[in-house]
């Protein structure tokens, strides 16, 4: 996720760039850049840092001119520097391009644009956008119609704002996939990642559609279908405040990060998905340098704190079922004073959303020294982890505000699960033909995540009775134990609730003397083989006054007489289940939050990156 801004009018265009780039940093921050048309050139000026880096820059020096494009950035492909920075331009620096998204064939297309002669300067997936809309300006001289045929040959997600120095009357603005809005002034228009950013200039905005394109003139705004034909729509007058616009009208960043998932997940999976005839067929981990490795290691190794720990322990059912490979897993602040075991065949694995975790760290830098080839799964380019580890995953879930994480995980389990499956495939764990059975059945989790998020009125209502509940307990077996884990700590940590995980047979060894009418028990069940186990589980809390929610794909089976209330999240293969139910415990917690009057996105005494002991 980044941020896009742009501007055309009569104003000078690099204060009302900067202004309302301020108005997008929470949608990335480790660099910033500019583009401005001075009436002769365009002048590009970007930097490494947060946009206060880039005030500094450019507060010695004017740059005139009434056209310019903005982008604050969040880095996916290349680290923070200023030459990965956006804008990016063409070798004559005649186009200028800011970009939102993900470029999945970019290596592709920029291999065949090195072929023609292009030298790349960054390590973006965007500057190769840049090249191909010079390449096919150079055909045909109309920067329009260039900019048509480049999108027709990107896959992947953009949101675009392109200038051109022989046209400095118009900015031109394209999407797919990510957020775009256009701003229409009295004599000025604009283009943004999102509302906010032109709430002080104008109310009246259009809302890009999918592969939509525009194009702005001072006066007016042209809008165009993938294949230039002219689109007519109403615009849309916003009448939301600035701090709910910021969290594009969700009432905290915890609701709009869960909300977020589908599209971060798809952008975790997608890139390294393998297609053919439109079907999935192959993962492919182009970061990874040791992908065979994976065919013979004797043990995976994970290390992480927190809600990524909770990644891992799912993570290792999903090793041990698919590509049948033990798994240690050690929350990282114990790893780093255990003298651990550790072998050369190890497949060790960090997973951190910040990529500054003072235990994941060390725990990490332990296993370096002792020699063994780490790979990190996070979700900052340029974090310490990142640069440390010798082999990065990127989740590419865009920042996460909320303290409490919730796409961060859900992209950390894809990351894994994505490996595990590649790991199982390639040691001949099951035939091509269920390897792309599961692919498919995976390709499927953003949609089904989105049907659960599209019906909340189940779990508002049983929120609304139960969200003064002394203690909550959630229980469940194999992969739902896992993810049982991760449940309790989001309720705890947003609601103050007292809540723990147990696995559901553990019970009976001890928890079970704590329920009592007070009690409310959350069961997952997403096993068909375990739904009994589970349903007697139910009936047993139940019997001693505890109140009893499930969320299963099974509402009409086993739970439907066991059970006070059922929450059921659509049909999938069980042992990707761990990345639906994980939505319902989510909502619960962010519910259970709001009836009791605390604050979600700032939880007491916590810190969203834990950066010391
Ligand atoms: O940035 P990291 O993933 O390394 O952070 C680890 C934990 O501090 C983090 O997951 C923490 O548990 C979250 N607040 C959970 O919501």
């Amino acid at each position: 996720m980044c941020g896009i801004v742009g501007y055309i009018g009569s104003k000078k265009a690099t204060p009302v760039l900067i202004n309302a780039l301020k108005k997008l940093e929470y949608r990335g921050y480790d660099s910033a850049g500019i583009a401005v048309f001075d009436g002769e050139d365009i002048v590009v000026r970007k930097v490494k840092g947060a946009l206060k880096a880039l005030e500094e820059r450019i507060s010695k020096e004017v740059i005139n001119g009434s056209l310019g494009i903005g982008h604050t950035r969040w880095a996916t492909h290349g680290e923070p520097s200023d030459v990965n920075a956006h804008p990016h331009t063409n070798l004559s620096g005649t186009i200028a391009v800011v970009h939102n998204g993900i470029i999945e064939n970019y290596a592709k297309l920029k291999a065949w644009l090195q072929g023609e002669g292009v030298v790349f300067r960054s390590e973006t997936d965007t500057e190769v956008i840049a090249h191909l809309i010079n390449y096919y300006y150079e055909m045909d001289g109309d920067i329009f119609h260039s900019v048509i045929e480049a999108t027709h040959r990107l896959e992947g997600s953009y949101a675009l704002g392109v200038i051109c120095s022989d046209y400095p009357d118009r900015l031109i603005a394209a999407r797919k996939e990510s957020p775009l809005i256009v701003g229409l002034g009295k004599g000025e228009n604009f283009i943004a990642s999102d509302v906010p950013a032109v709430l002080e200039y104008t109310r009246d905005v259009y809302f890009l559609d999918q592969k939509e394109i525009a194009v702005l003139y001072s006066d007016h705004v042209d809008l165009f279908d993938e294949d230039g034909n002219k689109v007519i729509k109403q615009p849309y007058h916003v009448d939301w405040d600035l701090s709910s616009a910021e969290k594009n009208g969700y009432a905290h960043f915890m609701l709009k990060e869960i909300h977020e998932q589908p599209k971060a997940l798809t952008d975790t999976m997608r890139p390294r998905l393998v297609y053919e005839n439109k079907k999935p067929v192959d993962i492919n981990f182009d970061e990874l340098t040791v992908a065979e490795h994976f065919k013979n290691a004797k043990r995976i190794v994970i290390t992480a704190c927190g809600t990524a720990y909770h990644a891992g322990v799912v993570a290792a059912y999903a090793f041990e079922k698919f590509a049948r490979i033990p798994v240690v897993v050690t929350v990282a602040s114990e790893f780093r004073y255990m003298n651990p075991i550790l072998d050369k065949d190890d497949i060790f694995i960090v997973i951190s959303q910040s990529g500054e975790t003072a235990d994941t760290l060390a725990a990490m830098r332990l296993a370096k020294e002792a020699g063994i080839h780490v790979i990190a799964i996070t979700n900052c380019v340029g974090s310490t982890v990142s640069r440390e580890a010798n082999d990065v995953i990127y989740t590419w879930a865009g920042p996460e505000i909320a303290v409490a994480s919730t796409k961060a995980y859900t992209t950390q389990l894809m990351c894994l699960y994505l490996l595990a499956l590649k790991c199982a495939f390639l040691r001949e764990k099951f035939s091509r033909a269920e390897y792309t059975r599961l692919l498919s059945e995976l390709e499927q989790i953003p949609s089904k995540v989105q049907e659960i998020l599209d019906d909340k009125t189940g779990i508002q209502k049983f929120v609304s009775k139960n969200f003064n509940k002394e203690k909550v307990f959630f229980i469940g077996r194999q992969f739902d134990s896992a993810t049982s884990l991760e449940c309790a700590l989001k309720l705890k940590e947003v609601s103050y609730m007292h809540s723990e995980a147990f696995a559901a047979g553990e019970l009976k060894h001890g928890p079970i003397a704590l329920v009592d009418k007070n009690t409310l028990v959350v069961a997952i069940a997403t096993d068909p083989k375990l739904y009994e186990k589970i349903a007697s589980n139910i009936v047993e809390v139940r019997t001693r006054g505890a109140t009893t929610f499930v969320i299963t794909q099974d509402k009409d089976g086993a739970f439907a007489q066991a059970a006070d209330e059922i929450v059921s999240i659509p049909h999938t293969e069980s042992a990707f289940a761990s990345m639906l139910s994980i939505i319902p415990a989510q909502l619960f917690a962010y519910y259970c939050a709001i009836h009791r009057g605390t604050d979600p996105d700032k939880p007491r005494n916590l810190a969203k990156s834990v950066t010391v002991e």
